[in-house]
């Protein structure tokens, strides 16, 4: 383990580091054997993590599919926690540990379920689209869920006049643009929510936020071009509209990791999750990653390989998710997977 890990991350990560990480990788595969566990790894997933235990790696989209798909008992994921719900609304009966407690997500934390319920109030009729980056009782309030990796598709299917795309500001705001709809954002004030419905528009978005793809701007895209006349930048759809405008390309992380693979410019900038980058750097010698940040996510950034042995040595953190809530949340991420 610790020379195959050499091998790949000498670059990216210290090698007395990748020493002790290795033994902990290996007593973790020995116990995931042992407890006919599966370990699925998002790509923001640190390095030596990333390249050592996972079974599979992906982002969101693959990974909810490869949830739904596996015969193991027990499913570890090494993610946040709506992901781990995910898995556990498509496959009910697995064991699903989540190995680190406060993984969670400013999207997900920015919508509540009674949020949702007042938003059809107001727009009666109105379909309900919603990130997977939610919780289980938002999801079940939804009509349909999507992925930055199919949210225009998930849109387009519905062929409706109006949506709601809740809670992401900046990826309502990047498909709006997609998909030539005008958005509007209803306002919290103490009289409720408000929202001016005599404008002419086709979305309702809400004001959560990534705190990790907030902090981009046009300027570090303008500072590095300045630089690197080459470089090819990519932005995660989680950024602002403006910041995807700026980029060459954007996409989810494993849409980004595909982009990367598949093209030829001598450097590239990622604005996305930093550990993402020491990912791709490692799986790409030869190319130059430009690295901007260290903006890692405080809540993925939570899942450690020590997490992760003892989430299988101690059974924990396991994931529940009351029946009523998972059977209404389960049609929702099901109709999304069934469009791809
Ligand atoms: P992806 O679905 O692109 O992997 O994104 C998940 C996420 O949390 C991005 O911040
Ligand atoms: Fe949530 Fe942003 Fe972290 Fe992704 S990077 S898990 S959207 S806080």
């Amino acid at each position: 383990m610790y020379q195959s890990n050499k091998q790949k991350l000498e670059r990216v990560v210290p090698d007395v580091e990748l020493r002790y990480k290795a033994e902990l990788a290996v007593e973790i595969n020995r116990l995931k054997s042992e407890r006919n566990a599966v370990i699925l790894g998002h790509n923001y997933m640190e390095p030596a993590l990333y390249y050592s235990i996972p079974d599979y790696v992906g982002d969101s989209l693959e990974l909810s599919r490869k949830a739904s798909q596996t015969d193991k008992d027990v499913i570890v994921f090494c993610g946040v926690r709506f992901m781990a719900e995910t898995a556990k609304i498509l496959n009910p009966t697995k064991t699903v540990l989540l190995p680190a407690k406060r993984a969670g997500c400013s999207l997900a934390e920015s919508i509540t379920a009674a949020d949702v319920r007042v938003l059809r109030k107001k727009f009666p009729g109105v379909p309900v689209v919603t990130y997977v980056n939610t919780y289980a009782d938002v999801k079940a309030e939804s009509d349909i869920c999507c992925t930055s990796g199919n949210a225009v598709a998930v849109v387009n299917s519905l062929h409706a006049d109006t949506i709601i795309f809740l809670p992401d500001e900046y990826l309502a705001g990047n498909v709006a643009r997609e998909t030539g709809k005008h958005i509007i954002f209803p306002t919290r004030t103490e009289g409720g929510l408000q929202a001016d419905t005599s404008l002419d528009y086709q979305m309702v978005g809400w004001h959560g936020r990534c705190e990790v793809h907030e902090k981009f701007t046009v300027k570090d895209i303008r500072d590095v071009r300045a630089q690197f006349p080459e470089v090819s930048i990519l932005a995660h759809p989680e950024c602002s509209p403006e910041v995807t405008a700026a980029a060459d390309f954007s996409g989810s992380t494993g849409a980004m990791i595909k982009y990367v693979q598949e093209s030829q410019a001598p450097q590239y900038l990622l604005l996305t999750e930093c550990a993402m980058g020491d990912n791709i750097a490692a799986a790409n010698p030869e190319k130059d990653m430009l690295r901007l940040c260290s903006v890692r996510c405080p809540h993925m950034n939570e899942i450690t390989l020590e997490d992760t042995l003892k989430a299988l040595q101690a059974f924990q953190y396991v994931i529940e998710v009351p029946e009523e809530i998972r059977v209404r949340a389960y049609r929702a991420v099901e109709r999304m997977i069934a469009i791809g």
